[in-house]
């Protein structure tokens, strides 16, 4: 195996860790605004290959990550659901709402998402043939709570509210519908690797709103079960699991999901989790998106700081979320420069 990204996720040390970056493809990037901008829509992107191929690209050019993440959204398996989907320029993703037992039973069952989804697949193959040989092709999709969270209340939310009113009130209709995203996710991963994913990663954004035995029911056991099913049908295939806000939780992660890597935000501290997280397995992130818009000084002592505390044991360096639109494309490279000598 000489892939690197590779390499740490089967549990490898090495001198210098794999990088790549959450929302590497995205409008810090004026080369993805002129292409989003040419596809009008921000699913029609997601649905074009040749586009959506283009955008995972451009990264991967410019900075010559390890790792390049398909280009798609964790949205589209509501969308292939049959829920509505559309996107507010400015505002976020808007979907119609899923608040009781009527609005269940209209979706579609799980094994119809591929008919929806099969654009992403083609650009899944499209990718394969056109990375460079030592650059590995992550999937991934959103993890069933945080989907869930979207599907009811028909929104992002600051608190999850709706989510957790519909846990609370009525269940059996939320047990059910948190089933359906699980089966339709294992379809989907599975369908990814088929096409030539090399690893897949499980987003759970909203993972921290869920406490105690909910944490335990709706944010480990879906991953779990996703997981256990992925490695039944692709033997081998690594998954990384990014629970975050876990905090304390991320402890014993990796063997309670079967995750091989578990994603960091950056409200834990690298050397915590250095000492309790990484001796179970890889770990990615932790790199506070923030100091790639601010740069200077703190943006190589923290890169710094992360990767000397993560150094004994297998890491794939990244950021605790998403990298934002008005990060500077230049602090990049200087945070690859300091990463990478
Ligand atoms: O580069 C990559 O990381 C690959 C593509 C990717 C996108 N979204 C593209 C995108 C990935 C992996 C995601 C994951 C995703 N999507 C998550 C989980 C990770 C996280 O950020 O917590 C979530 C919660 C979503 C849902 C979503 N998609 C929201 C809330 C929004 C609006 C907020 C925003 O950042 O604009 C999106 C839109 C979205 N997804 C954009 C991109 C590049 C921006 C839309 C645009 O270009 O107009």
């Amino acid at each position: 195996m000489t892939k690197t990204l590779l390499r740490a996720l089967a549990g490898e040390t090495l001198e210098t860790p794999p990088v790549w970056m959450m929302r590497q493809a995205g409008r810090y990037l004026p080369e993805y605004k002129q292409v989003r901008e040419k596809a009008g829509d921000f699913l029609t992107l997601c649905y074009t290959p040749e586009l959506a191929a283009e955008v995972t690209l451009q990264p991967i050019r410019r900075y010559g990550f390890d790792g390049a993440i398909l280009f798609a959204d964790i949205l589209l398996v509501p969308d292939a659901l049959g829920a509505d989907l559309w996107f507010v320029k400015g505002e976020g993703p808007r979907l119609s709402t899923v608040q009781g037992e009527k609005d269940f039973e209209a979706l579609k069952p799980a094994a119809d998402v591929h008919e929806r989804l099969s654009p992403v697949y083609e650009t899944i193959r499209i990718l394969r043939g056109e990375l460079p040989a030592d650059t590995t092709l992550i999937g991934f999709a959103g993890a069933p709570w945080t989907v869930a969270t979207y599907m009811i209340a028909g929104r992002g939310t600051p608190d999850q509210g709706p989510a957790h009113t519909l846990k609370n009130c009525d269940r059996q209709v939320f047990d059910r519908l948190m089933q359906r995203i699980t089966d339709a996710t294992i379809e989907y991963l599975s369908a990814q690797a088929d096409a030539g994913a090399e690893a897949v990663k499980l987003f759970d954004s909203w993972a921290g709103s869920l406490e105690g035995p909910d944490f335990e029911q709706y944010a480990v056991q879906p991953a779990r079960r996703i997981i256990s099913a992925l490695k039944e049908r692709h033997p081998g295939l690594p998954v990384i699991a990014f629970p975050r806000e876990a905090g304390a939780a991320y402890e014993g992660f990796h063997a309670a999901s079967g995750a091989d890597c578990v994603a960091l935000d950056q409200s834990v501290s690298a050397e915590w989790a250095a000492e309790v997280v990484q001796p179970a397995g890889c770990v990615q992130g932790n790199l506070d998106p923030s100091l790639l818009v601010t740069g200077g000084p703190p943006l190589i002592s923290e890169t710094k700081r992360i990767r000397d505390a993560f150094s004994g044991g297998p890491h794939i360096f990244n950021l605790g979320h998403g990298i934002t639109p008005d990060a500077d494309p230049d602090n990049v490279t200087k945070m690859l420069e300091e990463l990478r000598g």
